[in-house]
């Protein structure tokens, strides 16, 4: 029987994309059934979400251009609630909204409120390839949203004025030159 060390040890972290990159900007596909090779990718999403360290990762982030997110909202000091999602789809958003600082892993070390619904009613398909619907507030809504908008080629700071998301960016270009240089 395989140990939990050498389970973990079968897990793959993937290189995170970051933006600016034409591979965020996508839409991506309907996944058409959560088969093993789906629930290999959700695990090795989950622990490249876990080591960047983060608390949500779409596919597209690691160039996969399928609609399947990874989440866990879980606080410091709790026990971990890693969630696998795929085809994610918000059956009814509260009229309620609320800002929330947001930062992406695609946008390291840029962080600003974005507006959304405070409470949303998700469906998906699990793991188990099972749908299921999850009402969802708090962090763990932003997150979800947050992630469900990669699929569709949003960037949190895509919800901000041109001129903040052309700022963002621009930081971004120039941390890339500067690493690119330190690299070289
Ligand atoms: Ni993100």
């Amino acid at each position: 029987m395989p140990t939990l060390e050498s389970i973990r040890l079968a897990m793959t972290v993937l290189p995170i994309i970051i933006a600016p990159d034409p591979r965020l900007k996508v839409k991506c596909r309907p996944v058409e059934r959560v088969d093993a090779q789906i629930r290999r990718l959700m695990d090795d999403m989950l622990e490249t979400m876990y080591l960047a360290p983060g608390i949500g990762l779409a596919a597209p982030q690691i160039g996969v251009n399928s609609r399947i997110i990874v989440v866990d909202a879980a606080r410091e000091g709790e026990d971990r609630q890693p969630m696998r999602l795929a085809n994610p789809e918000i059956v009814w958003a509260s009229p309620e909204m609320i800002a929330c600082e947001e930062g992406c892993l695609s946008l390291p070390n840029q962080y600003a409120d974005v507006t959304r619904p405070a409470e949303a009613r998700i469906r998906y398909i699990d793991h188990d390839n099972e749908i299921r619907e999850i009402q969802v507030k708090g962090l763990l809504s932003t997150c979800i949203q947050h992630e469900m908008d990669h699929l569709d080629g949003v960037l949190f700071v895509d919800h901000l004025s041109n001129l903040r998301r052309d700022v963002i960016l621009r930081k971004l270009v120039k941390a890339r030159k500067t690493q690119a240089t330190v690299g070289a």
